[in-house]
């Protein structure tokens, strides 16, 4: 089954095309390397295109006879989304509805869409269902929502088969140490606290000290990229033809960003310094996924269960790559 990864080279997607790649799928990257780095897959498998070019879409997914696309392509950070609105729409909502006009045309059936666990209303214990209240309140996780409803809508109209799953905290790095995360710029937790110990920063901010938690601190599901990767291998395998599922991706298992520093003092033996900060806007008590529904359906399991062993992924590739993928 011939798959095109769009954004394909970014942290979640290049983890999902070398996780097809090891199961001999025919996968391709199309990525303009905006954010992406050519170095996170082999160079025979990324085709450098935009996705707002309908043109090149249409002509690439008949050219590679693609069956399916993972849809990765976006930017992706809440804060930037307040300041910068239009590129957040335009980017996520217009280049998707590109991209799907783009399937249409070249008669591809069926998508996996990443979407996000900020989609869901604010909670203060247990765990979100793929049904629990929405409030998508910046403009990230509305254009994610947007999209959610453009893909059901294309679904219900024209027959488009899709998975949409709805990731916690992606983090981890590859086993072997070879691939990791590399965003510009940073803004996820684990990445920044290894900075401390590397060395490229004084201390680590916490943002809210008094948060209704046992130790004050935000609490993030924190799921492994290759456990992501293995959740969309399987929602494709599975995906039924012109119908539509939604899944939560986490362990299930809330950390706190003291638990979260703490770990990595185990993990690097060093001492981390942090700093107490005022609150930030956006920022909700406690995000934990109910992934009982892609377990049950999809057979799927997390393979890395314990934040150690996570931060343990990540701090191998930050150590040998302090500076990440370097130039593209
Ligand atoms: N990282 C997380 O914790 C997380 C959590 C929830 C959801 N997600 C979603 O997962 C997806 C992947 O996230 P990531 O962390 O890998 O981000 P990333 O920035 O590493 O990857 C995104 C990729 O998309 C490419 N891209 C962006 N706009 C493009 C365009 N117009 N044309 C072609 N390529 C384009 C970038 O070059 C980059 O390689 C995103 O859709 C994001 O919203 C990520």
């Amino acid at each position: 089954m011939p798959v095109l990864a769009t954004g394909g080279a970014g942290y979640v997607g290049s983890s999902a095309v070398r996780c097809l790649l090891a199961k001999g799928y025919d996968v391709f990257a199309y990525d303009s390397l905006i954010k992406g780095h050519r170095q996170s897959l082999p160079a025979e498998r990324l085709i450098i295109g935009e996705l707002a070019d309908k043109n090149r879409l249409v002509q690439v997914m008949r050219d590679r006879k693609i069956d399916a696309v993972m849809h990765f392509a976006a930017f992706i950070s809440v804060g930037e989304s307040t300041e910068r609105p239009l590129e957040y729409y335009h980017n996520n909502i217009v280049n998707s509805l590109t991209l799907l006009e783009a399937m249409q045309e070249a008669d591809v059936k069926k998508i996996v869409f990443s979407s996000t666990a900020a989609v869901y209303a604010p909670i203060t214990e247990g765990a979100l269902q793929e049904d629990s209240p929405k409030n998508p309140d910046s403009p990230y996780a509305f254009s994610k929502y947007a999209i959610e409803r453009l893909i059901a809508d294309f679904s219900r109209a024209y027959g488009l088969g899709y998975t949409i799953l709805r990731y916690f905290n992606a983090c981890g790095a590859s086993p072997d140490g070879r691939y990791g995360e590399d965003h510009d710029p940073e803004t996820h937790l684990i990445p920044l606290v290894l900075r401390v110990p590397l060395g490229q920063r004084k201390k680590i901010g916490i943002f809210g000290r008094d948060y209704p938690t046992p130790d004050g601190t935000c609490i993030r599901d924190y799921i492994h990229v290759d456990d992501l990767a293995d959740a969309h291998r399987r929602a494709l395998e599975a995906m039924p033809s012109g119908r539509g599922s939604i899944y939560n991706i986490g362990t299930g298992t809330g950390h706190s960003v003291l638990e979260v520093i703490r770990t990595a003092e185990e993990v690097t033996g060093q001492k981390i310094a942090c700093e107490d900060l005022p609150r930030r806007n956006g920022d909700t008590t406690r995000l934990v996924a109910g992934s009982e529904k892609l377990r049950k359906e999809l057979g799927w399991a997390p393979t890395y269960q314990n934040l150690h062993d996570i931060i343990e992924s990540a701090w191998r590739w930050h150590r040998n790559h302090p500076d990440g993928y370097g130039k593209n």
